[in-house]
């Protein structure tokens, strides 16, 4: 594992939607090149960059066809290593996305699969010939049936994109040579996929639920995970990341500790939940505030014991933008943005920020369903329809819900498509790029950007970000969010007013230790009057280092 990662952050790029070095519908890899300079001055230590590999792009690039080749439209493999080259010029290092789960059912290994029941092939993939009650996560059963050979076979996500059989050790050899392929190129890091689905219950027992507790995080993930590291990772320092999907506590901790030698750090999900209503995604609903920091509470803590590591984000390609999700993307977008920004980054763990995100780019309001482009949001949209919802019911829970809400294309200036190419693209901008967009956030030193570049150096300069334990001071209040980070010589207090009422807040004595010298390190308004008390504005959010004396 890199040296560097307790105090480096991820800028997560969706090239799809970032930028047009050909000035096309779609981004592209020399658009990301084009932009390296940008993302140096932010101070950003990695690029992760969701799949470009060859797609029928079913699912954007999660449907993968060929893990060694660069989609066209993506640039070529040229285009790549000189974005490699440029990027660790400027000390960045790029990270791939893998997506192993599951294939495109166009990949070589599919079709061939196809070819019959004694091909070497067919057992790369998952096969039964009665199909069990386990749903996909992208709605409908999650089995598809295959004429030719009279079987079905498992897909967790679209029917496109087949589940890998990783009881096959071939399977697994062809996995991990393709990842050494990448990593001797040069990559930094490798995130990884719903990687905690893998390995299957091979009984394929139903229970009254959709089949997840018999993948999820499966009976032999660990072992595969180890076996990945032996096989990939080890001698090579790179930075590693799982997405676990529906995961717990007690399983990231075993991912990510470094003596069991399986990954650097973890995603879960759980604190994206808090707005789902009985845990359902496409309904609408209000976010559980108390329910937020009671998971990021449990989670700094529980990883603090058990030695674990946490990737902390708000954002990513698959969730709609948190200034709209948690903040405030009217009046206050700019101070909730910020106040957002400093929440998440004065926590342990390492940050991932999305594309967007750091000019506070928020949910575009889609107004008609033929606006989205994403396989979920469409899928989902007509569920609801089938559910009893009218057309403008349906709407409503998707342009809050939908994965679209953050694909939309990066704004870059105030230009026709906003910097981010000279041709309509592929979905449509939002209205606001007019304003919202990076030439703008450059160009005021109080921007959301500038405040995020800020948060960026501080985790390099205060060692206490990485290091601190974690402990929430206001677990039950309705709108304060207030923690403190603390290890032998230095403390962080951490103040975050999530509402626009004016609200005080006095910090209980015992707090701070006699004598520490506090020093405001960073804030959305001007300084407040010195003291343990403040009378709190708008979407508040305060930083201060304290030190002895
Ligand atoms: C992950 C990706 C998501 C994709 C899914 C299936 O959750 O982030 O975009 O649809 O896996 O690959």
């Amino acid at each position: 594992m890199p040296e560097n990662m307790k105090q480096a952050v991820v800028y997560q790029i969706y090239p799809k939607s970032f930028s047009s070095h050909r000035q096309q519908a779609t981004g592209d890899l020399l658009g990301v090149v084009d932009r390296l300079d940008y993302l140096a001055w932010l101070g950003v230590d990695y690029l992760w960059l969701t799949p470009f590999y060859c797609s029928p792009q079913k699912d954007n690039g999660y449907d993968v066809s060929d893990y060694y080749r660069i989609d066209p439209a993506y640039g070529s493999m040229a285009d790549f290593e000189l974005l490699l080259a440029e990027a660790r010029r400027r000390g960045i290092g790029i990270m791939l996305d893998i997506v192993v789960n599951h294939t495109s059912t166009e990949h070589a290994w599919f079709r061939q699969a196809l070819k019959g029941r004694d091909n070497f092939y067919r057992d790369f993939y998952i096969w039964r010939d009665q199909p069990n009650n386990w749903q996909s996560k992208f709605g409908g059963s999650a089995w598809a049936f295959e004429p030719e050979s009279g079987q079905y076979y498992l897909h967790l996500f679209d029917q496109t994109q087949a589940d890998l059989n990783w009881e096959n050790p071939q399977l697994r050899q062809a996995v991990f040579e393709m990842m050494r392929f990448w990593a001797d190129k040069g990559v930094a890091g490798f995130r990884l996929d719903v990687i905690n689905l893998i390995s299957k219950d091979p009984a394929f027992s139903e229970d009254d639920s959709d089949g997840r507790h018999f993948y999820t995080d499966g009976p032999r993930v660990h072992e595969y995970l180890q076996q990945m590291h032996r096989e990939v990772f080890a001698g090579r320092e790179l930075l590693t990341v799982g997405e676990m999907s529906s995961t717990s506590l007690a399983h990231c901790i075993d991912y990510s500790r470094p003596e069991r030698r399986e990954l650097s750090m973890t995603f879960n999900f759980h604190h994206l939940k808090v707005d789902y209503p009985q845990g359902k995604k496409w309904q609408l609903g209000r976010f559980d505030f108390v329910g937020l920091k009671r998971i990021m509470s449990d989670w700094q803590q529980g990883m603090h014991a058990g030695g674990g590591w946490n990737a902390l984000f708000w954002c990513n390609h698959d969730q709609p933008r948190v200034v709209s999700r948690f903040g405030d993307e009217g009046q206050y977008r700019q101070v909730s943005a910020k106040m957002l920004a400093t929440a998440l980054h004065g926590l342990q763990g390492t940050p991932y920020l999305y594309q967007g995100e750091e000019i506070a780019m928020a949910n575009p309001a889609f107004q008609h369903i033929e606006e989205l482009r994403d396989v979920e949001s469409l899928n989902a949209y007509q569920q609801l329809l089938a559910s009893g919802l009218d057309r403008t019911q349906a709407m409503a829970v998707i342009r809050q819900k939908s994965r679209d809400n953050s694909r939309t294309p990066m704004q870059w200036d105030s230009s026709r498509f906003a910097g981010f190419s000279q041709t309509q693209p592929w979905l449509r901008l939002a209205d606001d790029a007019g304003y919202i967009n990076v030439a703008s956030a450059l160009a005021d030193p109080d921007s959301v950007l500038h405040h995020y570049r800020r948060l960026i150096a501080l985790r390099k300069q205060y060692r206490v970000l990485a290091d601190g334990d974690y402990h929430c001071l206001t677990p039950e209040h309705p709108s304060l969010w207030v923690y403190t980070r603390r290890s032998a010589a230095e403390m962080l207090l951490v103040i975050s007013h999530f509402g626009a009422e004016a609200q005080s807040y006095r910090l209980p004595e015992g707090v701070i230790p006699e004598g520490w010298q506090a020093e405001l390190l960073l804030s959305n308004y001007p300084a407040p009057a010195v003291g343990w008390q403040w009378q709190l504005r708008p979407w508040h959010s305060l930083l201060y280092r304290l030190t002895p004396p």
